[in-house]
């Protein structure tokens, strides 16, 4: 019997750890279910308190127990051929053009992110069957991809139930299925076209070049963004757009998306449903790297460099985030208009704001910038880049309160961390430095120069261990990157040189 109750303002930690892990918003309507998960939880693992619990979860040796929470926490509802209007515009339109268009290669790269349990990827995997004669000879990959990794044992298994075929003709329940005790099992020819793989869309990678999720004709990803918070679903949708070809397509559920979220991409208007289409070129708000380097940092393993004052400005790539949500995505063709035109204001001005970094004319940018925040105050990039304007000025104590504005704006953005470890490493305070690079590791896994600098910071400390884990990561990430990738943070080193060099640190 659990007797134990939650205090408000640990409910509210844990709604924003599971916000941060998973991108999925608890809504307060749904704090009685996360109150029983959490308290089933408690009692199962006979911890002292749901406090013990959320330390548990917090910490590195949380991950086990985070596949078991997440299993309770996800909605895991679907079903073939769920939303006959986007199946029909599939198969009709979507799947025979990227057919046409692949006919030379023969080869097709499709995505189910928030796959389930295997009905959405499978319902895909059939009508490929049914459009291609001679499948056989194409190269097809169909990835379903989940958090929930019970979802994805069970889709391996392609086992169902009646419940999941209450859109679908009797007609492809006999040709794909057989029947077996009100079981059906779908055949083998269908279920090999599909690979599953547990990725968390919220903190994965994507692309993955060491893998199959890259380069994807089209991504399906439908009733997961209802569950994301805002900051969430910005930072998905620029992972979906740099896994997709040019041109690929985007589709997910109807009005789960603002034309906000999607700028980047071409929306195309069928009658049965909105299609998001990559344009060509870089993710709309990618920001070139900037002329100047709060730290041609300390990548020089040996030695921490104090750093001048002058010398500053991380360069990374900064992403917007859009407050509102609406439901409807193309309500009035007018509203949207002028929508479009304010949003194109702050990034036309920001674009100035750039430039004047360039030329490190920052009392004039300072100018430009407070005159967008004050007409967009909730405007992440302005935000971040008073901040890295701050930290350029020797403004530490205002680049650290426009950082943590920065934050607040959009939670799952590393780029703010990379400036509070900068200063705190500047003002000695090692322990901060250390605190704000796990955070950029936290939400950006990938992040070779914050595993570097806390190597450096382990060093410095005589921590040799603990550099030394950090160095094998680093060695480990950048494996997976091609040799002449430059890395932005640490000078632009090239993979290959910076892999190098921490080859020789690990060996001397
Ligand atoms: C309601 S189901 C949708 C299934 C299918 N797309 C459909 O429309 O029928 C939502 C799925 O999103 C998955 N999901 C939630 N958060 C996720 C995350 N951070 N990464 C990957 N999958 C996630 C859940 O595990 C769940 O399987």
């Amino acid at each position: 019997m659990i007797t134990e109750t939650i205090s408000s303002s640990l409910r509210e930690e844990f709604v924003e750890l599971i916000a941060k892990q998973t991108g999925i918003e608890i809504r307060s309507q749904n704090y009685g279910s996360m109150g029983d998960n959490i308290l089933s939880r408690v009692q199962e693992l006979k911890l002292s308190s749901p406090q013990t619990y959320y330390n548990l979860l917090l910490n590195s040796e949380g991950e086990e127990e985070w596949q078991k929470f997440v299993c309770l926490t996800t909605n895991k509802e679907s079903y073939f051929f769920r939303d006959k209007g986007q199946f029909s515009l599939l198969r009709n339109t979507l799947l025979p053009e990227l057919i046409r268009r692949n006919q030379r290669t023969k080869s097709l790269r499709i995505c189910s992110a928030g796959c389930s349990t295997g009905q959405e990827p499978y319902s895909i995997a059939i009508l490929l069957k049914e459009l291609i004669p001679d499948l056989a000879s194409w190269n097809v990959v169909i990835l379903g991809i989940d958090i929930n990794r019970e979802s994805l044992a069970q889709g391996k298994k392609a086992v169902y139930n009646t419940w999941s075929f209450r859109q679908v003709e009797e007609d492809i329940k006999t040709r794909y299925f057989k029947n077996s005790a009100g079981y059906y099992q779908l055949n083998d020819e269908i279920r090999q076209l599909v690979k599953f793989h547990q990725i968390n869309l919220a903190r994965d990678i994507m692309p993955r070049l060491d893998s199959d999720l890259h380069d994807m004709d089209l991504i399906i990803c439908r009733n997961v963004f209802i569950y994301f918070t805002e900051s969430a679903i910005a930072h998905v949708i620029e992972k979906f757009f740099n896994t997709l070809k040019p041109n690929g397509y985007l589709m997910t559920g109807h009005a789960e998306l603002t034309n906000n979220h999607v700028k980047a991409f071409q929306a195309k208007l069928f009658t049965e449903s909105v299609v998001y289409q990559r344009r060509s070129g870089e993710f709309a708000h990618a920001q070139p790297s900037s002329s100047q380097s709060f730290k041609p940092t300390s990548f020089d393993l040996g030695v921490i460099t104090t750093q001048q004052k002058q010398n500053k400005i991380v360069s990374t790539s900064i992403k917007p985030i859009t407050p509102s949500r609406s439901k409807n995505i193309i309500k009035s063709t007018i509203i949207e208009e002028v929508k479009q035109k304010s949003s194109n204001k702050d990034e036309i001005l920001l674009t100035e704001v750039k430039q004047l970094f360039k030329t490190k004319s920052y009392h004039l940018a300072q100018k430009k910038l407070e005159q967008i925040l004050q007409e967009f105050p909730k405007n992440f990039q302005g935000t971040y880049l008073m901040a890295e304007l701050q930290a350029n000025l020797g403004e530490y104590e205002l680049a650290k309160k426009w950082c943590n504005k920065a934050i607040e704006l959009n939670s799952f953005n590393p780029n703010p961390y990379h400036i509070l470890a900068n200063i705190a490493e500047e003002q000695g305070n090692l322990e901060g430095a250390k605190k704000a690079l796990k955070q950029v590791i936290y939400l950006e896994p990938n992040a070779v120069s914050a595993y570097v600098n806390l190597a450096n910071l382990y060093q410095l400390e005589g921590d040799l261990k603990r550099a030394n884990k950090m160095q094998q990561s680093a060695l480990k990430i950048l494996q997976t990157l091609p040799t002449n990738t430059s890395i932005l943070e640490l000078g632009n080193i090239s993979a290959q040189d910076l892999t190098i060099q921490l080859q020789q640190s690990l060996s001397g």
